[in-house]
């Protein structure tokens, strides 16, 4: 008996010793507790050149399991591929269930047992739809859009996803463009703090509620000429470095892990194949760490740029030029490892990108749990909870511009006993949504019509339809219309756009409301009844017309799944809207593009000056220079008034701060909440310099009466720019230092760099 104890005790020793020893030597990318670099660099030695170039793979997949993909010889293809491991990513597998399925073919079934990336475009909400970009930008609460990403991050990571291809942060001052919708509008500053703010909120710690994020679309692509999708960018490098860059900088800095290249040329060589952009700054002067993905099929399209004469070349040169994973195309799988035995690539570059992409599974944990996102469980309990919703209420609300109210006609009394609430948008599910929504569903989305029966559970609320859903004029629409007015005590009328034109490929060249909705707002007028209207549109439109004819205007962009009860909260005064454009409303489409940050030109002109020397000026003869309604531009319920900007000093050193201060009272008689604003001008540079620039902005709330002393600090930091180089130049002389609550009507004074 003592003798077996004496074994059993030996036996267990040596397993544990053992185990200790094997735990020491084992190196392998399996072992958890070494080093991620360490990890990386094992399983590296371990691939084939092939292997290598799968992991820049990114195949659009689609539902790769099941019947109808077991039939589907394409489906099947993609499978045979991740098998052979020449799969590093998928886009668009979505849900716990598939992309466990299909997680789980490329760990049991590929060589190596690499887990696959997934990603999708999670741009403004994955089930619970938040205002889109744009609009949400308008709240100047960069917390805010941190917190709705938070909450789609957890929506999409509990699908089972990895990865958005979001924030989006091109600047662009072109509202034709239909992917305006998705940025942060005309301002680099702006820009840039949204931009930072998502990337916080998406990526968060990179545990399972989040998802990387990626920084897009780089560079420049919110310019393409005349507002057209896809079209050329040609801008100059002083533009770039000054008014395009700063918001991928932003996002870089602020941890982002991987970058997507733009579909546009840049200096005329299309951005995947741009060593400029995707080597020297992007990874030499911004020390970007994460990796690179090309947009869908932008390798491919080198070829039709005519940059490249087919798909090798096309891969050689987004190589060469530092892109990395290639989306869709297959250039770079079919051709990168021929390439490399040619010695016309450098294996380093290829090893370098396959780390960084390995990278990313390792930190995501996807080695030591493959299947740590795809929980059936826990997506059901995620999505569109009541929080969720009441986030995505309160930022619809807080994204609603109020451009005009005559008479305060807004807010409207909750006593109303009979509104009409007229327009087809207002009462259309289906037109709620944009192409970027995510796997937002019309059904849930609560439209005007049902977030004013909400808010007014006893009150009668009509409809009428007013156009016909395409605009056009419906003669029985108007005449059913009239007839409703008649008994209505207030109408809510929209007009818009359907969501179904904004986001990619939905440019359009007229973005004035339609002859059908204008025909409703002209009828609406003439009945005498008050009424309001609401603009469903996610891009601003040119609204000239509609301010001649309506008291009051608010400007509801497209608000997301709760966007029906936001707008009820504005119009009905439980929200005093507090939202400011971020991008200016043009007068006509023919005055686009139009901006604040605009430069003098040698014979600046401003409107209303009509004098004998106002002839050979900068301007149009048939309409004004300043836009229909300003940068930075929103009205409250409450009114504020300004008091005189005050500066710590007229003079600074580089070294030196000075504080700008101004006082701001509520004058009206609801609390209300401004959002203070701080711009400056560099009176004489080297360079011709912007008339105003977005410097600095704080979000004060004030009771009836009360007076806040907002205070800014003005550095050297704020009064250089950058070069043709992209050097930092900091200029001694004049400058001038705007605070008020738009871009346009301000409180100025002098101040002096030494
Ligand atoms: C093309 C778009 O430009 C890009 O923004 C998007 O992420 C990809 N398609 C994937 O859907």
């Amino acid at each position: 008996m003592k003798r077996l104890h004496f074994h059993i005790l030996a036996t267990l020793i040596v397993m544990v010793l053992s185990y200790q020893v094997n735990a020491q030597t084992d190196y392998s990318y399996k072992n958890k507790s070494l080093p991620i670099e360490t990890r990386v660099q094992d399983l590296l030695g371990r691939m084939t050149l092939e292997e290598k170039a799968g992991q820049l793979n990114q195949l659009n997949g689609g539902v790769l399991t099941g019947p109808q993909a077991a039939n589907d010889p394409g489906q099947q293809g993609k499978l045979k591929l991740l098998r052979d491991g020449k799969i590093g990513s998928f886009l668009n597998v979505v849900g716990a269930a598939e992309t466990k399925a299909v997680q789980k073919i490329a760990i049991e079934e590929s060589r190596l047992g690499i887990p696959l990336l997934f990603a999708y475009d999670v741009i403004h909400g994955f089930k619970t739809v938040f205002p889109i970009p744009l609009a949400e930008a308008c709240s100047w609460e960069p917390a805010m859009a941190e917190k709705a990403s938070g909450i789609a991050a957890n929506e999409a990571a509990a699908a089972g996803l990895h990865w958005t291809f979001a924030p989006m942060m091109d600047l662009t001052r072109d509202p034709r463009w239909g992917r305006v919708m998705e940025g942060s509008g005309e301002d680099p500053l702006i820009n840039s703090v949204f931009a930072a703010a998502r990337v916080r909120g998406f990526q968060g710690n990179f545990d399972n509620h989040h998802v990387m994020a990626c920084v897009k679309h780089f560079a420049a692509y919110g310019q393409p000429e005349g507002g057209k999708e896809y079209n050329t960018v040609d801008m100059s490098r002083y533009s770039f470095w000054n008014t395009y860059s700063p918001s991928y900088h932003a996002a870089v800095d602020a941890g982002a892990a991987t970058v997507m290249n733009s579909f546009n040329v840049f200096d005329g060589i299309p951005a995947t194949a741009n060593k400029f952009l995707n080597t020297d700054v992007l990874r030499n002067r911004w020390g970007f760490k994460g990796f690179l993905v090309s947009d869908w099929a932008s390798y491919g399209e080198l070829i039709t740029h005519g940059v490249a004469a087919d798909a090798a070349e096309a891969a050689l040169k987004g190589i060469l030029a530092g892109s990395q994973m290639d989306m869709e195309s297959s250039a770079v799988v079919n051709n990168l490892p021929q390439l490399i035995k040619d010695g016309k690539v450098p294996q380093s570059l290829l090893d370098d990108a396959v780390s960084k992409i390995l990278y990313w599974k390792f930190k995501l944990g996807l080695f030591d749990d493959p299947y740590k996102y795809s929980d059936e469980k826990r997506e059901a309990a995620t999505m569109l909870t009541p929080a969720s919703l009441e986030t995505a209420r309160d930022a619809a609300r807080k994204s609603m511009v109020l451009l005009k109210n005559d008479k305060n006609t807004l807010p409207l009394s909750k006593n109303t006993k009979n509104v009409l609430v007229a327009g087809f948008f207002a009462d259309s599910q289906e037109d709620a949504l944009d192409f970027w929504c995510g796997k937002g569903e019309a059904k849930d989305v609560v439209t005007y019509r049902n977030g004013i029966a909400n808010k007014l559970p006893k009150a009668t609320i009509n409809y009428a339809q007013g156009y016909e859903a395409s605009g056009k004029t419906n003669g029985k629409l108007l005449v059913d219309l009239k007839k409703k007015a008649r008994g209505a005590d207030v109408i809510v009328a929209v007009i818009g756009i359907t969501g179904k034109h904004a986001g990619e490929a939905r440019s359009l060249a007229d973005i004035t409301p339609p002859e059908g909705q204008m025909e409703m707002l002209r009828a609406l007028k003439a009945s005498g009844k008050p009424f309001v209207v609401v603009v469903h549109a996610a891009r601003p439109m040119v609204l000239t017309e509609v301010e001649k004819l309506a008291p009051a205007i608010l400007n509801a962009w497209i608000g997301g799944t709760a966007m029906g009860n936001g707008a009820a909260d504005v119009l009905f005064g439980d929200y005093n809207p507090s939202a400011k454009t971020v991008i200016s409303f043009p007068v006509s489409v023919g005055q686009i593009p139009v901006y604040y940050n605009a430069y003098s030109t040698g014979r600046p002109h401003e409107d209303g000056h009509d004098g004998p020397n106002d002839f050979w000026v900068s301007r149009y003869r048939d309409i004004p220079n300043s836009p229909l309604y300003p940068f930075g531009y929103g009205m409250s319920y409450t009114s504020f008034e300004y008091g005189d900007l005050k500066l710590s000093a007229a003079e600074m050193t580089a070294s030196q701060t000075v504080t700008a201060t101004v006082s701001v009272k509520n004058t009206g008689s609801r609390e209300g909440e401004e959002i203070v604003q701080l711009y400056l001008r560099d009176l004489v540079g080297t360079y011709s310099r912007p008339v105003k620039e977005l410097k600095g902005f704080e979000k004060i709330n004030l009771k009836p009466s009360e007076s806040k002393t907002v205070t800014f600090t003005i550095d050297s930091k704020m009064l250089s720019y950058f070069d043709f180089d992209g050097n930092t130049l900091l200029e001694p002389g004049k400058f001038q230092v705007f605070v008020g609550g738009n871009s346009r009507d301000v409180k100025t004074a002098d101040l002096r760099l030494k």
